[in-house]
């Protein structure tokens, strides 16, 4: 899909990668709908031309208010980029179950909520894509965050999915897998740290702008899934061929002194 004059929904657009993307598709010409708790942030990212909608995703009302103002001001969606999303760290058998939920929330049910508000629109209209923001952990699965890869495992499922049921109707699902990207991603956690090993890896992390940059050339070219970098596919092959390998040292890597 061509991004000029297109309107861009993105949610958790305040800060990191949702920003990121803000910019990004405003670079090109889109004209962006952006919604977050943070009406700071938003203002920020979104300068003085962007529709700003403050407000917590996990609540439905919040999901149809974003949807009805973008389609008042612009009169239609043309993507979505369902971007919002936190992480718990820790083992899953210790993990506290009111954050978890909180994350399940957030990650795949307001997911969920944004695109029944948006593919009946794009339906309509037969055209539009579903953007979802999954991770490199709903490939293989990060122990040292396990719970936070089971909600980007059932986003992966999820966008496969939507995207055979929409075949033909005009309407595409996208599924992007970031690896490492600095953002407040760490910081803003429901619960627990990353261990010290991860946290060095930051090294060969990728910036925000980067991710956003994979994902509005995914958008153009109407990708199944972007991983971004695209080295993790690498990973995804690896934990294939030798899975016994990776999971020794994925444990490694999740130990705490
Ligand atoms: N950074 C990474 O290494 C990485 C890797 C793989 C996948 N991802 C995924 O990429 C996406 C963006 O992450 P990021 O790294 O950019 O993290 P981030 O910097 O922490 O940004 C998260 C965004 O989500 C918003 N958000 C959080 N809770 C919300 C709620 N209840 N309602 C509405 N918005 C909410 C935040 O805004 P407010 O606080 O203002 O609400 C913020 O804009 C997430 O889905 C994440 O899982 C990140």
């Amino acid at each position: 899909m061509k991004i000029d004059g297109k309107v861009v929904l993105i949610t958790g657009a305040s800060e990191g990668i949702g920003a990121a993307c803000a910019a990004e598709f405003a670079r090109l010409g889109a004209r962006l709908s952006l919604t977050a708790r943070s009406a700071g942030g938003l203002a920020r990212a979104g300068g003085d031309s962007a529709l700003i909608t403050p407000g917590d995703l996990t609540d439905e009302a919040i999901r149809h208010l974003v949807m009805a103002r973008t389609i008042e001001r612009f009169g239609a969606v043309d993507i979505l980029i369902n971007n919002a999303g936190v992480g718990v760290y820790g083992p899953s058998w210790a993990a506290p179950m009111e954050q978890t939920r909180r994350m399940m929330e957030l990650n795949y049910f307001a997911l969920l909520g944004m695109l029944q508000v948006a593919v009946p629109h794009m339906r309509a209209r037969r055209s539009g894509t579903i953007v979802n923001v999954g991770s490199i952990g709903g490939k293989v699965t990060l122990p040292w965050m396990t719970l936070y890869s089971s909600t980007k495992f059932a986003v992966g499922s999820l966008t496969e999915g939507l995207r055979m049921e929409l075949r033909g109707s005009g309407v595409h699902a996208m599924l992007v897998c970031p690896g490492y990207v600095t953002t407040g991603f760490q910081k803003n956690v429901l619960a627990g740290a990353a261990p010290p090993l991860v946290v060095r890896a930051r090294r060969f992390a990728i910036t925000a702008e980067e991710c956003a940059r994979a994902i509005r050339r995914g958008v153009e070219r109407d990708a199944r899934t972007v991983m971004a970098p695209w080295s993790g596919w690498l990973m995804v092959a690896l934990r294939r061929l030798l899975p016994g390998l990776v999971e020794a040292r994925m444990a490694e890597m999740s130990e705490t002194p």
